[in-house]
């Protein structure tokens, strides 16, 4: 064991010197735990696993379900590229578990990557991340772990200050432990996440300002440093590294409402909104990126991290703060709704018995995920006005499609859905189309065809933008884009 306080006496450059020769000193990295074998667990080990071939990770669930899925040929997970990755080092350095206690005590690092969903009871609901699987998973480790060092890192999106909540946990319950909690917040989107975990913009890791803080930092800097360049690895304190995953995911979220505020203004003025995306984004202090106008952002991280960070400001006594950035949420709330209204009132004011065929649930393409997707809501909004929905996405099942409408599996017809496997299908005899999710295959679809087959006035609603309106009209469709 080495001496701590006459460490802390030597130059910085000396620490410096140590650190970096001697990385492995405190922590020799063999096994990495993950606890949580979800879209961000599973993608992110996979890869980790891929670029680090002498470390062995083991990712584990209380879903046992969902384990099974990821040691078959199905995973839960649908991402362009994670077959090929997870099928390469599955069972080699990368293993999938329900064994959980024995992977925590086996592991060196344990990364805590569970869902932080927004809370739905109590002090808080509708608004604070409810953390009671992270301090579950930290309650587990502590008691679990009774002696040696171990690494916890928190990869799951929380409030900022929750290490601070999660080792008093451990010190509470922990006899002999050591452990140094850091936070390593994860960036990917999903549908690019494969790509994004392989070429990060940043890696961010924050932790104690102490040797011991410092060289558990270093630790999982090398893990990345395989793959990822250093400068583009970031350290901070814990705090900072906290807040700043709930302020990108703010940032780019006031992004998307900020340009679909804009869209409601081009529709009542004859501009149009992609031209305007252009040449704002064209500003390179602007940028390009994310200023498509659309039915409104979904996932499961933009709403709920900026109610989180509209709690946490309030929580801290800014309400002018909170209020800031509730507003990108209630834009958002509104741009889901102005759509579902254009196509009733488009419709004659009324959608009952109506066939509408619904294009993409996913709450963007190359995904599975419907998790706030904002085809829930209009969808929602449809059957309230008793429209009879066909549903087609080409990665969603059926079942999640009820189960996302909050609809028992037999209720589905009786409240007139119906989740079909073929776009055409979908749209025979129906109204209109509303396209919901920007799946690159909708491009392609035969209009003519489609047109053909449908009741007329035959009406499409672009609600991410992605057809050519003007080609649409010619077939004889009543087409609207959003902002145009
Ligand atoms: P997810 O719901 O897909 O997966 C979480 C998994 O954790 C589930 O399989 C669940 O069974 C498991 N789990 C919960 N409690 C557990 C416990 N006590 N022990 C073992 N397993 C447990 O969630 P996700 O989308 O992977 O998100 C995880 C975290 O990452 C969240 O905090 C989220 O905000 C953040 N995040 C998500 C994304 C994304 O695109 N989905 C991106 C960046 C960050
Ligand atoms: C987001 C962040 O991008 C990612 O960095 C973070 O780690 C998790 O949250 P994700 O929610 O998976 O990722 O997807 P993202 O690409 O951000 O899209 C979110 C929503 O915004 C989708 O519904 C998408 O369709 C919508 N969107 C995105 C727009 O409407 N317009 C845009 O210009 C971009």
């Amino acid at each position: 064991m080495r001496d701590l306080d006459s460490f802390e006496q030597n130059s910085h450059q000396d620490l410096k010197f140590l650190f970096v020769v001697d990385i492995n000193y405190f922590y020799k990295i063999m096994n990495i735990c993950c606890i949580g074998a979800g879209y961000v667990g599973g993608p992110t080990m996979a890869v980790i696993a891929k670029k680090n071939p002498s470390i062995e990770v083991t990712v584990v669930d209380i879903n046992a379900e969902r384990i099974a899925q990821w040691n078959s040929d199905v995973l839960p997970v649908f991402e362009p590229g994670l077959d090929e990755i997870v099928k390469s080092v599955r069972d080699k350095n990368l293993f999938f578990s329900t064994k959980i206690d024995e992977a925590i005590l086996k592991a060196d690092i344990i990364f805590v990557s569970v869902n932080t969903p927004t809370k739905t009871y109590g002090v808080g609901a509708g608004r604070a991340a409810d953390l009671k699987f992270v301090e579950l998973c930290a309650r587990r480790i502590a008691s679990v772990v009774d002696q040696g060092k171990k690494i916890i890192v928190e990869k799951s999106t929380i409030p900022v200050r929750t290490a601070e909540s999660i080792k008093a946990v451990l010190a509470a319950n922990s006899s002999g432990a050591e452990f140094q909690v850091l936070s390593n917040p994860e960036f990917l989107a999903e549908g690019t996440a494969i790509a994004d975990l392989e070429n990060p913009d940043r890696i961010l890791i924050g932790g104690d300002t102490t040797p011991e803080g410092k060289a558990a930092v270093e630790t999982i800097v090398s893990i990345y440093e395989k793959w990822v360049s250093r400068d583009r690895i970031l350290t901070t304190n814990l705090w900072s590294s906290e807040l700043s995953k709930l302020v990108a995911n703010a940032f780019l979220a006031q992004r998307i409402s900020s340009i679909n505020s804009i869209s409601a203004l081009c529709e009542a003025t004859e501009a149009e909104v992609d031209e305007v995306a252009l040449a704002v984004g064209r500003d390179s202090r602007i940028g390009p990126k994310f200023l498509k106008a659309s039915v409104g952002f979904g996932g499961s991280c933009f709403q709920k991290d900026l109610l989180n960070l509209v709690y946490l400001s309030e929580h801290f006594g800014l309400p002018e703060v909170a209020e800031y950035w509730d507003q990108v949420i209630k834009m958002n709330d509104w741009q889901k709704k102005r759509y579902g209204q254009k196509i009733i009132q488009s419709l004659f004011n009324t959608v009952f018995d109506k066939k509408i065929a619904i294009l993409g649930f996913a709450f963007k393409k190359d995904t599975n995920d419907t998790r706030e997707s904002a085809a829930i809501y209009i969808c929602k909004d449809l059957l309230e006005e008793q429209a009879q929905l066909s549903i087609y996405d080409p990665k969603v099942e059926g079942e999640q499609v009820i189960e996302a409408l909050g609809l028992q599996e037999d209720e589905g017809n009786l409240l007139g859905v119906s989740v079909v496997n073929d776009p055409y299908e979908a749209a025979k005899d129906a109204h209109a189309i509303a396209i919901l999710t920007e799946w690159d295959e909708f491009k392609a679809l035969d209009f003519q065809r489609l047109y053909d087959n449908m009741v007329k006035p035959a009406f499409v609603f672009d609600g991410r933008n992605l057809l050519d309106i003007n080609r649409l009209r010619k077939i004889g469709f009543e087409a609207y884009g959003i902002g145009k």
